[in-house]
C-alpha cells in the first residue's frame, strides 16, 4: 500500500521537529514547506541524510509551492510568527491571521480532502480562521493545543507523585491562553482522580493548585528561558499524536480545539473539548459534565476565545 503523504506547512523550530518525528515514527512521506527558500529543502535534506543512521524509510521534499502539497493526506501548519517580545496579542493576531488566509487557499485547492492539524497561535482563533479560509469540513480541521497542555499537567503531576507518566492522566480544556481550564476532577494517576490523591494524604491541594498554575502559565515558562522563541518539541509531538491518531483509525479520545456547532451551548466556535480523532477526522465531540466551578471558568476562557475570534472577523470579514 502507498505511503500516506504528510504536508507540513512551516519550516520553522515546530515544523523542522514535526519533519523528524513523522519520519522516525514511519507514519509516511514528507512534503516540508515554507515560504522562505532553502529552509525547508535543507531541513528536508538533513533529515533524510539522517534516516539511514536512525533506520527509517521516507521520502522528503522541501518546497516553497503549494502544488507539492497536492493529495496530501495529512497537513500540519505552523506556518506564521511566534509573539516576540514587545509584539501586542493584536499585532500577532493581524499577521497570523493573513498566513492562515494564505494557507488556506493552498490547501483548498490543493488538498481539499486532508485531515488538517493546525498549531499557529492565537491557536483557537487561528484555526477558526483556517477552516474559513480553507472550506474544508469542520471535521478535518483541528487545532492543537489541549494534547499539548494537558502534556505538561501530566509531566508536572509524574514529578510530583515520582510516578511513570504513562500512568499519569489529564485533562486541559477551554482555550489554548491563560485561563484555559485543567480539569482536576477528571485527572490523576492510574484511575485515581487527584482530589482522592490529596484526601489520601499523597499530595496537598496547595500543590495541586500550584501544579494548575504552572500548566495554564506553561508555554509562557517556555518563552522565558528560551528568550528567542517558543516551545517547539512537546508542540510538535503532540501534533504528531493526533495525526497518528487519524492516520491509524486508532479513535483516541483527545483534547483538541474542535469546531462546536451546539456541543457545550456554543456555536461557530473552536475550543479545546474532548474528541474522538479516527479515520473520519473528529468523529465525536464528547461533551463531559461540568461542575459550577468548571464551568465559570470555562465560560471565562469562552469570552476570551470570542474576542479573538471576533477581532478577526473585524479584520477579514470575508471568513465569516
Ligand atoms: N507561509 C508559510 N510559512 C510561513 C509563512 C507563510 N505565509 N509566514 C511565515 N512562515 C514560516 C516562517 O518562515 C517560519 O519558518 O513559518 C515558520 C514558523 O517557524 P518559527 O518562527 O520557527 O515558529 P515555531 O516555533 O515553529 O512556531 C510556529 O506555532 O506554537 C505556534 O506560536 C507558535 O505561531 C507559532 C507557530
Amino acid at each position: 500500500m502507498a505511503r500516506a503523504k504528510i504536508a507540513l506547512i512551516g519550516a520553522g523550530q515546530i515544523g523542522g521537529t514535526l519533519a523528524l518525528l513523522t519520519g522516525l515514527k514511519e507514519l509516511g512521506d514528507i512534503v516540508l514547506f515554507d515560504v522562505v527558500e532553502g529552509v525547508p529543502q535543507g531541513k528536508s535534506l538533513d533529515i533524510a541524510e539522517a534516516s539511514p543512521v536512525l533506520g527509517f524509510d521516507a521520502t522528503y521534499a522541501g518546497t516553497n509551492s503549494y502544488e507539492a502539497i497536492a493529495g496530501a493526506d495529512v497537513i500540519i501548519v505552523t506556518a506564521g510568527v511566534p509573539r516576540k517580545p514587545g509584539m501586542s496579542r493584536s499585532d500577532l493576531l493581524d499577521i497570523n491571521l493573513k498566513v492562515m488566509q494564505q494557507v488556506g487557499e493552498g490547501i483548498k485547492q490543493y488538498a481539499p480532502d486532508a485531515f488538517v492539524i493546525c498549531i499557529t497561535n492565537p491557536l483557537d482563533a487561528m484555526v477558526w480562521a483556517l477552516q474559513k479560509a480553507s472550506g474544508l469540513p469542520t471535521n478535518k480541521v483541528v487545532g492543537m493545543a489541549g494534547v499539548l497542555d494537558s502534556a505538561r499537567f501530566r509531566y508536572f503531576l509524574a514529578d510530583e507523585f515520582k510516578v511513570s507518566v504513562e500512568d499519569v492522566t489529564a485533562f486541559v480544556l477551554g482555550g489554548h491562553g491563560d485561563d484555559m481550564v485543567p480539569l482536576v476532577r477528571y485527572s490523576g494517576v492510574a484511575g485515581i482522580p487527584l482530589p482522592d490523591l490529596v484526601e489520601m494524604g499523597w499530595t496537598t491541594q496547595a500543590k495541586v493548585d500550584a501544579i494548575v498554575e504552572r500548566t495554564r502559565k506553561g508555554g509562557g515558562e517556555i518563552v522565558n528561558l528560551l528568550k528567542t522563541g517558543s516551545a517547539f518539541y512537546a508542540p510538535a509531538a503532540s501534533a504528531i499524536e493526533m495525526a497518528t491518531s487519524y492516520l491509524r483509525d486508532k479513535r483516541r479520545l483527545l483534547p483538541a480545539a474542535a469546531y462546536l456547532s451546539g456541543e457545550y451551548g456554543l456555536s461557530d466556535l473552536y475550543l479545546g473539548v474532548p474528541v474522538i480523532i479516527g479515520a473520519n477526522g473528529v468523529e465525536k465531540i464528547v461533551e463531559i459534565a461540568l461542575d459550577a466551578n468548571e464551568q465559570a471558568m470555562l465560560d471565562k476562557s469562552v469570552a476570551s476565545v470570542k474576542e479573538l475570534v471576533a477581532e478577526c472577523q473585524k479584520i477579514a470579514p470575508g471568513l465569516a
